[in-house]
C-alpha cells in the first residue's frame, strides 16, 4: 500500500542532499507496504521554488534519478529549516507512471505538493467542481484533487492559514487518506491530516523532550461560521467554520527539533522512538518550529492531549542483517518470535496463563452466544487453524470469517457475541470495516494484531499484542505463527477452570514449551526444502492436502506458493479429494500431503492411498521416524512430533520455506510480490 515519508528540520541545519537521503532512506523502509512507483518534493536552491522528481519502480530508480537531477554545490549548502515530502504509490487510480506517482500538484508552479495514501472517493464530484473553476488536471489520480482544491481555498482566503485552508479541504474529502502537504507559499511548513489511513508523526530533539504530551486545539463551534463565501458551491456544500486557538493551546514548542510524518513506525525508528499516532480527522501542524494537532469539532469522549508514545521497536529488526530478504529472516525468526508472544502470559513453572489485555473481559466472554473469528488473508487462515481448539476447549460455537464476505453478506451480529480481529497490520480496510459493523452492532471486539497503536488496536475494547516485531516481507510468516499462539493461548484461558479439560491443557503448555525447539529443527530441513523446489519450480500448479488440524497449512501453504511465485496452488482438505480434486491427480501433477499421526490419520493415508493409485508421486510432510507413512512415497519431508493442535505450527514452516526457494528460482521479487501490498488499506 502507498507509504509516506515527510521530513521537516527546523534550525537543524541539513544540506539538500542530506535531505533527499533521509528521504530515500524512509522510502525504503517502506518499501515492504508493496508500491509501483515513488517521488520526492523538497525546496529548490532558486529562492521560492518546489522541485519535484518522481519516477515508476523501485526506489532504486528513483534514488539514481535524484543523484542525476540534484547534482550541483548548492544541494550540499546547509539550510536552517527545510521541509521534504516523499512517497510509494501503489496505484489505485490511473496506471503506474510518473505523472500519476505522488506529489501531486495544484499548479505548473507547484505551489502546493502533496502525498497521498487512501482512496478519496469523491474525487470526481471535487474534480468537476475545479474543473468549472478553470483547473486543468494532468494525472488521472484522486489525488490531485486535493493539491488542486488547497490551491483554490488559497486563492480565495489569501489570509488562512497553511493549516486551516487544510482543515478546509479535508472536510470536502470523502473515503480514506492521510496527506502531508507542502507549498512553496508557506516555507517551512508541513500540513498532515488521516482519515482511515494510517499516519504518525515522529519528534525528535536534542535535549529530552519538553513534554509527553499534545493539546489538542478543537475548532470554534460550528454554530459560528466565518465566512467562506462562495465555497459553499464546493461538492459538499459546508459551511466551513475557522478553528482558533485557545487557552489550552500548548503546541509542542523545541528549539532545534527534527519532525518525521510516516506511515508506519518502521521508517521513523532510526531517528526517533518518540511518535504521536493520529487519529482520524486530525490535522498535524508545523510552523516555526512547533508542532500543533487540530480537530475542528470536540466530541464528549474526545481526548484533551494527544499522547507522544515510546517505540519500543529496536532499528535491528527492521534490517535485513545476513538474510538476503526479509521473509527469510523472518521464517528464521520463528523460534524466538513464538517465545515472545508467550513471554509475561504462559506461565511454565505453574501451568498457568495470563492474557492481560482481555483479563477484564473474560467473564463476559465466557457468557457469550458464540465466537467470531474474521480476518484476511494468512490472519483468515490462523482462525481456521485454531477454530477447533477452541471449539473444544471453549465449547462455544465459533464462527471463522473472512472479512470481505462477512461484510457482503450483512451477517446477523448481537450484542452477546464476541467478535476477534485477526490482523498483523491492524489497518486492513475490510478488517477494520467489519470492526465497525460489529461494534455498531454491540458486540464485544477483541483485536489480535501486530501493530501498537494501529486502527484496529484502537477501536478494539480489548485484545492481544501479538508481540511478532515487524513483520516487512509482504508474505507473512512470523505474525502467522504468532497469531495462531495468541488463539491457543486464549482457548487455554477459558478452559482455565474447566476440570475435564486439565489433562488435555497441561499437555497443550508443556508442548507450547517445546515449541522453539521443535521449530528449530524443523528450520533444519530447510536444504532439503531446496532441493524439492528446484523439483517444482519449473511446474505450474501444486496442490497442497491435509486435513484436521493441518487444514489450514494446507490453505496457508497455497497462498504463501501463489502470493510469492506467481505459480497456481490450491489448499485441499483431502475429505474432498474424491469430490472432484481427484481428477486432476495424474503422475505429472505435483503434490504435497500432510499426514501426520493424529485423529484423522487414517483418513490421510485414505486419500494417501487414492493419490497414489492415480499414479499421483505426492511429497509426504509427515511425523519424525514414521517409516510406514515415508513408504507411500520416495519424496517426504519428517517434522518433529507435537501435540494435535499445535502441529499447524510445525507443518507450516516448510510450505513457507518452499514457496520461499521457488520463488528465488523463478527470479520473484520474495519481498515485495507483484500487485501486492503489505497492508492493504483500501476495500
Ligand atoms: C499474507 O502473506 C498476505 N500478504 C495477506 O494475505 C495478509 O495476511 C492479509 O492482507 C491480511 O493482512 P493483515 O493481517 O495485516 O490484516
Amino acid at each position: 500500500m502507498c507509504g509516506i515519508f515527510a521530513y521537516l528540520n527546523y534550525l537543524t541545519p541539513k544540506s539538500r542532499h542530506e535531505v533527499l537521503d533521509l528521504l530515500l532512506n524512509g522510502l525504503k523502509r517502506l518499501e515492504y507496504r508493496g508500491y509501483d512507483s515513488t517521488g520526492v518534493a523538497i525546496d529548490s536552491p532558486q529562492a521560492n521554488d518546489i522541485v519535484m522528481v518522481k519516477r515508476c519502480g523501485k526506489v532504486k530508480v528513483l534514488e539514481d534519478a535524484i543523484a542525476e537531477h540534484f547534482s550541483g554545490k548548492e544541494y550540499d549548502e546547509p539550510v536552517m529549516t527545510h521541509v521534504g515530502i516523499a512517497h510509494t504509490r501503489w496505484a489505485t487510480h490511473g496506471v503506474p507512471c510518473e505523472t500519476n506517482s505522488h506529489p501531486q500538484r495544484s499548479d505548473d508552479e507547484n505551489s502546493f505538493v502533496v502525498v497521498h495514501n487512501g482512496i478519496v472517493t469523491n474525487y470526481k464530484d471535487v474534480k468537476t467542481f475545479l474543473e468549472k473553476r478553470g483547473y486543468i488536471f494532468e494525472s488521472d489520480t484522486d489525488t490531485e484533487v486535493i493539491a488542486k482544491l488547497v490551491h483554490h481555498l488559497w486563492k480565495k482566503h489569501p489570509g488562512y492559514s497553511f493549516r486551516e485552508l487544510v482543515e478546509q479541504v479535508i472536510q470536502q474529502l470523502e473515503g480514506a487518506f492521510a496527506i502531508a502537504i507542502k507549498s512553496k507559499h508557506f516555507p517551512g511548513e508541513c500540513v498532515a491530516s488521516r482519515r482511515g489511513s494510517p499516519l504518525l508523526v515522529g519528534i525528535k530533539t536534542k535535549t529530552r523532550l519538553s513534554t509527553d504530551h499534545i493539546p489538542i486545539l478543537y475548532g470554534k463551534d460550528e454554530k459560528s461560521p466565518q465566512t467562506c463565501e462562495k465555497d459553499t458551491e464546493a461538492p459538499k456544500t459546508k459551511v466551513l467554520p475557522r478553528t482558533e486557538s485557545t487557552s489550552e493551546f500548548m503546541p509542542l514548542e523545541e528549539k532545534e527539533v527534527e519532525y518525521f510524518f510516516a506511515s508506519d513506525a518502521s521508517a521513523v525508528i532510526e531517528h526517533t522512538n518518540r511518535v504521536i499516532y493520529l487519529e482520524d480527522d486530525d490535522v498535524a501542524a508545523v510552523r516555526d518550529g512547533t508542532l500543533s494537532i487540530h480537530r475542528l469539532k470536540k466530541c464528549l469522549d474526545d481526548p484533551h492531549a494527544r499522547e507522544i508514545t515510546t517505540l519500543k521497536m529496536e532499528i535491528q529488526q527492521i534490517m535485513k542483517g545476513n538474510y538476503d530478504y526479509f521473509m527469510l529472516k523472518e521464517i528464521f525468526e520463528q523460534p524466538e518470535s513464538v517465545v515472545n508472544t508467550m513471554r509475561g502470559r504462559v506461565r511454565f513453572d505453574s501451568k498457568s496463563i495470563v492474557l492481560g489485555g482481555i483479563k477484564d473481559f473474560i467473564p463476559e466472554i465466557k457468557r457469550c452466544r458464540r465466537l467470531m473469528l474474521i480476518g484476511c488473508g494468512t490472519s483468515y487462515h490462523s482462525a481456521v487453524a485454531t477454530r477447533q481448539l477452541l471449539e473444544e476447549l471453549t465449547e462455544l460455537p465459533v464462527m471463522v470469517e473472512l472479512a470481505s464476505d462477512f461484510l457482503d453478506r450483512n451477517t446477523p451480529i448481537f450484542r452477546d457475541d464476541v467478535c476477534f480481529f485477526i490482523s498483523q497490520s491492524g489497518e486492513t480496510a475490510d478488517s477494520l470495516m467489519a470492526l465497525r459493523y460489529c461494534k455498531q452492532r454491540g458486540a464485544l471486539i477483541v483485536g489480535i494484531t501486530n501493530t501498537v497503536g494501529s486502527s484496529i488496536c484502537r477501536e478494539s475494547h480489548c485484545g492481544v499484542h501479538i508481540n511478532a516485531g515487524p513483520e516487512i516481507g509482504v508474505a507473512s510468516t512470523k505474525a502467522y505463527t504468532s497469531q495462531f499462539i495468541s488463539l491457543v493461548m486464549f482457548a487455554l484461558v477459558m478452559s482455565e477452570d474447566r476440570l475435564s479439560l486439565q489433562q488435555r491443557r497441561l499437555e497443550i503448555i508443556q508442548a507450547l514449551y517445546e515449541l522453539p525447539d521443535r521449530i528449530r529443527q524443523v528450520l533444519k530441513l530447510d536444504i532439503q526444502v531446496q532441493e524439492l523446489a528446484k523439483d517444482l519450480f519449473q511446474h505450474k500448479s501444486l496442490l497442497i492436502m491435509g486435513r484436521g488440524y493441518n487444514f489450514a497449512t494446507c490453505l496457508e501453504g497455497a497462498l504463501k506458493v501463489k502470493e510469492l511465485t506467481y505459480m497456481h496452488s490450491e489448499g485441499i482438505m483431502a475429505g474432498e479429494l474424491k469430490h472432484g480434486p481427484l481428477a486432476l491427480i495424474d503422475d505429472r501433477m505435483p503434490v504435497m500431503m500432510i499426514v501426520l499421526r493424529d485423529p484423522v490419520y487414517i483418513k490421510c493415508i485414505n486419500a494417501l492411498q487414492q493419490v497414489t493409485s492415480r499414479k499421483g508421486c505426492p511429497i509426504i510432510i509427515c511425523e519424525e521416524g514414521d517409516e510406514e507413512t515415508k513408504s507411500y512415497s520416495s519424496r517426504s519431508l519428517e517434522i518433529p512430533r507435537t501435540v494435535d493442535c499445535l502441529q499447524g505450527i510445525l507443518t507450516v514452516i516448510p510450505m513457507q520455506l518452499l514457496s520461499y526457494h521457488i520463488a528465488v528460482l523463478r527470479g520473484c521479487d520474495v519481498d515485495c510480490p507483484r500487485n501486492l501490498a503489505k497492508s492493504v488499506t483500501v476495500e
